[in-house]
Parts: C-alpha cells; sequence; structure tokens
C-alpha cells in the first residue's frame, strides 16, 4: 500500500463533502503503467473507483506516455476484475505469487489485466461523435477557440462572429465524447474540385490519444472522390506536421507570412491514392 508520498498516487476526494474517500495509484516507469486502487467499503458500488481510475488512465496515456497500463487482482475479486473491464482492460494472464499469509481464494492465484496504447486510442476514438454545428453553435466554438488557441502555431481565438463565419462557409464539425466537445473539424470543396481541411483542433486534455487522427480521417473520408486534399499549418508545429505526414500529407509548398500574422505556413496536400 502507498504512503502517499510515491509518485502516481492520488488521493481521492469527494468534491461536494470534501471526504477521503480512497486513493488511485498509477506511476509510469519506462513506459509501462502500473495501476492500483482501495477505497473504504462505504464507498463501494458509487462508480467512485471507475471515474477515478479513468482520470489517472487518462493522465497516464495522454500525460506521461505510457505505452501500457496493467493491473492485478486477486482471481477470485470479481468486483475489482469487472472494473478493470469496465476500463477497457484485457485479461493477460493468471499468476501464484508468494504471499506469507493465504487469505480465502489465494489457492486461485492473482489475474493480471492490460489495457496497450493501442487498444486505449482505439477505445478513445470508438466513444467519438461528429456533430453538424450551425451558425447558431458560435459561442460554443467561441468557447473552443479560447482553449486551443496559440497565437503562434496554431492561431489567435476567433472571436463569436469570425466562428459564425466559419461555420457557414465550411463543412463543421464538432467532435464530441458523451457530449463533451473534444475537437473540432471542418472542411470544403472547392468549385475546382478539390477539398480543404481546416480547423482541426484538439482540447488540450484529449490530446494525443487518436482524437485529432480519427477528425483527420473523418474529414478524409468525407472528402473522397476529391482529387486533390490540402490543407495549411505551421511548420513548427510538431504535432501537426507529424499527424499529416503520417496520413500521407506531403508539404507542397511554403509561405513566409501566409496568413498576414508574420508566421510561415506550409500548404500540405494529399493526393488521391487513398487513406493509410
Ligand atoms: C495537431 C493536433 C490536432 C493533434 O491532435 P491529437 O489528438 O493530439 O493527435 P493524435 O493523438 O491523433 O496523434 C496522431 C499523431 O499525431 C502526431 N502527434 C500528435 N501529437 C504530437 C506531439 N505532441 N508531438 C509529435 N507528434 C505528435 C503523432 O504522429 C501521432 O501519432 P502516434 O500517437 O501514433 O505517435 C493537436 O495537437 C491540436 O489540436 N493542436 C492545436 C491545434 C492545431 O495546431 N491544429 C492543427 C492545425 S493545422
Amino acid at each position: 500500500m502507498p504512503r502517499g508520498e510515491e509518485p502516481g498516487v492520488w488521493a481521492v476526494i469527494e468534491r461536494q463533502t470534501g471526504r477521503f474517500l480512497g486513493w488511485v495509484a498509477l506511476p509510469v516507469e519506462a513506459g509501462a503503467g502500473r495501476l492500483g486502487y482501495r477505497f473504504f467499503r462505504a464507498f463501494w458500488g458509487h462508480g467512485y473507483a471507475t471515474e477515478a481510475a479513468r482520470a489517472v488512465m487518462a493522465d497516464a496515456f495522454e500525460r506521461l506516455g505510457a505505452a501500457s497500463v496493467a493491473a492485478d487482482t486477486m482471481t477470485v475479486n470479481l468486483a475489482s476484475r469487472r472494473l478493470m473491464e469496465r476500463l477497457g482492460m484485457r485479461y493477460a494472464r493468471t499468476f501464484f505469487a508468494d504471499f506469507p499469509e493465504a487469505l480465502p481464494g489465494s489457492e486461485k492465484g492473482d489475474v493480471e489485466y492490460v489495457l496497450t496504447r493501442e487498444a486505449w486510442q482505439a477505445l478513445r476514438a470508438e466513444r467519438l461523435s461528429f456533430v453538424r454545428a450551425t451558425p447558431a453553435d458560435a459561442a460554443r466554438l467561441a468557447a473552443h477557440e479560447r482553449r486551443v488557441a496559440d497565437p503562434r502555431l496554431y492561431g489567435p481565438p476567433l472571436d463569436h462572429d469570425a466562428c459564425a463565419r466559419e461555420i457557414a462557409h465550411n463543412v463543421f464539425y464538432f467532435v464530441e465524447v458523451d457530449g463533451a466537445l473534444v475537437a473540432t473539424a471542418a472542411w470544403k470543396r472547392r468549385e475546382d474540385g478539390s477539398a480543404y481541411l481546416s480547423n482541426i483542433a484538439v482540447h488540450p486534455d484529449f490530446r494525443r490519444c487518436g482524437v485529432g487522427r480519427a477528425a483527420a480521417l473523418f474529414l478524409l473520408a468525407e472528402a473522397k472522390g476529391c482529387a486533390r486534399v490540402d490543407l495549411v499549418t505551421h511548420p513548427d508545429n510538431a504535432a501537426a506536421m507529424a499527424l499529416y505526414g503520417s496520413l500521407g500529407f506531403a508539404v507542397e509548398s511554403r509561405k513566409e507570412d501566409h496568413f498576414g500574422d508574420g508566421e510561415p505556413r506550409v500548404v500540405m496536400v494529399k493526393c488521391d491514392r487513398g487513406v493509410t
């Protein structure tokens, strides 16, 4: 049991009352995370463990860059096993540890469950919905803009009117998880039949878990049939450059002051050779 001073250990506190409900731990070493938790019996069955474990799992994959997260429990501890399954973890093995004192059921050994980064990304992507925005959603987009704006690499936040225009002039999507706005993505077909992708911007809390890739793939699927698909990004935007490069986009040209903000931009193009 952790003492609470180790890295990756969190106290779980009930928001309304400030009560200490239990703890979750998810230290990550060399890309391997190990999830543990324990809650006071009075607080079992309220979903607290699921909520807390989900939060530290997201932190391990998104912030700490874990490649996998494992957890173990006694084979007979069905409640704990169900929690691991709810988190998307998969049974990996049964093992027999040398415990000094036998507990009822310990003769059945322990089970280990694992969730890989790829499976986590797929789980997140599966829960995404793409909801078509209308100009009446400008305020919601403006709030998102304030979270994702980056004056140099992406752009300053658009104000309310600019948001309404952006929605009106594109096929504009809100990317949602359980109703929460996690990203935007838009495209338009030009008169010459080519497609322009824009507004792919992921809420900082949801980055590095496959949302940007899912959004770009969704737009590419919509723009299928367009012989040319292009977009504009900042050459120092390492995340965007890597994402689009991995989807088959290549830099076509560079302009030192493309949007008039004094920053360089590159035009990246994907020609009709299928999507990876
Ligand atoms: C660029 C952006 C959309 C990526 O979204 P994301 O959801 O974090 O990306 P994903 O998790 O889908 O990652 C897809 C790939 O992008 C690349 N990538 C994402 N973040 C990265 C980072 N910080 N550094 C390097 N590569 C990164 C990786 O190749 C990654 O694949 P991998 O996870 O298999 O290594 C996101 O960082 C963002 O919204 N940035 C601010 C707005 C912006 O700049 N938009 C692009 C404008 S053109």
